[in-house]
């Protein structure tokens, strides 16, 4: 793919980093005022969450962990198959923690759904999850997240985390695809 390729398909910026970082010092204040200083684990949904972990974590000052499980969702073009896999655990005992996963986006609902049956079995203290991006018309699950930054229509988007066959994760803001 040509340079002029890849820029081309970066249709038009949706969120900017600004805004993205406007929200994110307000999530991190809201989670300072949940937990109080008790300590929490952030948990981090590789690989679309991995940016947003590493500025929502410089966000909170209680007491805070991280973790990061891998979660696949197989994808053929920009929609999602329904596969939903874990191919890397936590390596945390959860059990003594207040945990919060970190999240991408919500599409179908489906790896949410999933990933949090799986940690609750665990029993840790308390579970929450908080979404960067939530696309509620997409829905398959009826999955709601505990906090969401940013609700969006149902457009593919890229950028801060998020990939099309693993390019654009690292543009700064939030972008839509012109598939
Ligand atoms: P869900 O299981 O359908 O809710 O989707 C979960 C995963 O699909 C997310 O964690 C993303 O990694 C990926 N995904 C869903 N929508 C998009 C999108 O618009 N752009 C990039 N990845 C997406
Ligand atoms: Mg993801």
């Amino acid at each position: 793919m040509t340079t002029a390729e890849y820029s081309s398909k970066i249709k038009r910026v949706l969120i900017t980093k600004e805004e993205i970082d406007a929200k994110i010092k307000e999530a991190g204040a809201y989670i300072d005022s949940i937990y109080d200083g008790r300590p929490i684990l952030l948990v981090s949904i590789l690989k679309g969450a991995f940016v947003f972990m590493a500025d929502l974590c410089r966000a909170v000052s209680v007491p805070c962990e991280i973790g990061f499980m891998c979660a696949k969702s197989y994808y053929s073009g920009t929609s999602s198959s329904g596969v939903v896999q874990i191919t890397m655990d936590l390596e945390q005992d959860i059990k003594d923690y207040h945990v919060i996963i970190v999240e991408d986006i919500i599409d179908t609902g489906r790896t949410l759904n999933d990933v949090v049956k799986l940690l609750r079995a665990r029993e840790p203290l308390s579970l929450k999850v908080v979404t960067l991006l939530d696309k509620p018309d997409r829905r398959v699950v009826d999955f709601k997240a505990d906090m969401s930054l940013f609700t969006i229509p149902d457009h593919f988007v890229i950028g801060y985390g998020l990939d099309c066959g693993e390019y654009y994760r690292n543009l700064p803001y939030i972008a839509e695809y012109d598939a």
